[in-house]
């Protein structure tokens, strides 16, 4: 009897502004996923200026581009020789760095990135995308692909407000599953003078998720090169992700040897993935 192959899920970050802690939050959900015992990759598709490696300080042999070209080379290749490999402790993750060279960023196609993705998907339980700050032919295929699309954004200035909003109605206009766009605010208490309140109303819509500004603790995980939810951080962010994921899984939070010391609690809420993913 032919094997059934079970696809993972897909979990892509967006935005419509940068700086907004895509890649910051998505090496945590990658990490927690992995530390909970999932097989995780982490793949890079801000192409030309993917940070994913250098805030894990993963030296990068393979990327992206190498798995293109592998792929276009022997399309039955394994991918997972491709990939880079994140290690902390006895946790680990697959990574796709974004290619090493501007140049190798240009004329990769959105169609083998796309197929990379749905390949990577029956390898892994779950696909983190990292992307970049606009409406471009990759990120909508990312969309439409993604299992989970995590919108992010931060009430900073008007013009970011106006970006999320005008990149919110274009989702809702795009028709997905309202599951599936998970509208998130970044960095919530910030000191700015516009409040949450405004904005939830502007956009006709209530934040799913709401992370904590944090500067100590996440310019620690960049320096460190360890991500907040492995470093046994008991901030508030580290907490508030975990609450993220865990709406998310579906899955309480355990922490495990590393993590003791964290003052997280176990937080269980409901979620799309227990019941869309069989694990
Ligand atoms: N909750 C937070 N509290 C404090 N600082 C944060 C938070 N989230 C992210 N940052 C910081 O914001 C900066 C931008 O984060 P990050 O690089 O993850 O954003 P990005 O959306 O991926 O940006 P880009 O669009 O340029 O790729 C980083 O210095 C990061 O440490
Ligand atoms: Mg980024």
């Amino acid at each position: 009897m032919a094997e059934e192959k079970i696809s993972g899920v897909v979990i892509t970050f967006f935005s419509t502004a940068s700086a907004v802690g895509k890649t910051l939050i998505s090496i945590n959900m990658a990490s927690e996923l992995a530390r909970q015992g999932c097989r995780v990759c982490l793949v890079d598709y801000d192409l030309q200026f993917g940070d994913v490696a250098n805030y894990l300080k993963l030296p990068v042999e393979h990327s992206v581009y190498d798995a293109l070209a592998e792929m276009k080379k022997n399309p039955e290749a394994d991918i997972r020789q491709q990939v880079e490999q994140y290690r902390y402790g006895t946790i680990c993750f697959d990574v796709l760095p974004a290619p090493e060279f501007l140049d190798q960023s240009y004329n990769l196609s959105t169609e083998a990135c796309t197929e990379l993705v749905e390949k990577l998907r029956l390898l892994y339980d779950y696909v983190i995308v990292d992307t970049t700050s606009m409406f471009s032919k990759l990120n909508l295929a990312m969309l439409d692909i993604s299992t989970i699309v995590t919108f992010l954004g931060v009430v900073d200035f008007i013009p970011t407000i106006k970006n999320m909003k005008i990149g919110n109605d274009t989702l809702q206009n795009l028709n997905y599953d309202t599951h599936k766009i998970r509208l998130v605010l970044n960095r919530s208490d910030a000191k700015t003078r516009i409040s949450m309140e405004a904005v939830q109303k502007l956009l006709g819509e209530g934040f799913y998720h709401v992370l904590p500004n944090d500067f100590r603790a996440a310019s620690e995980s960049i320096s460190t090169g360890v991500p907040l939810v492995l470093s046994g951080s008991d901030s508030v962010l580290a907490e508030e992700i975990r609450r993220l994921i865990s709406r998310y899984t579906n899955r309480a939070y355990v922490p495990g040897p590393e993590q003791l010391g964290s003052r997280s609690e176990a937080h269980h809420k409901g979620g799309l993935l227990g019941r869309l993913f069989r694990r």
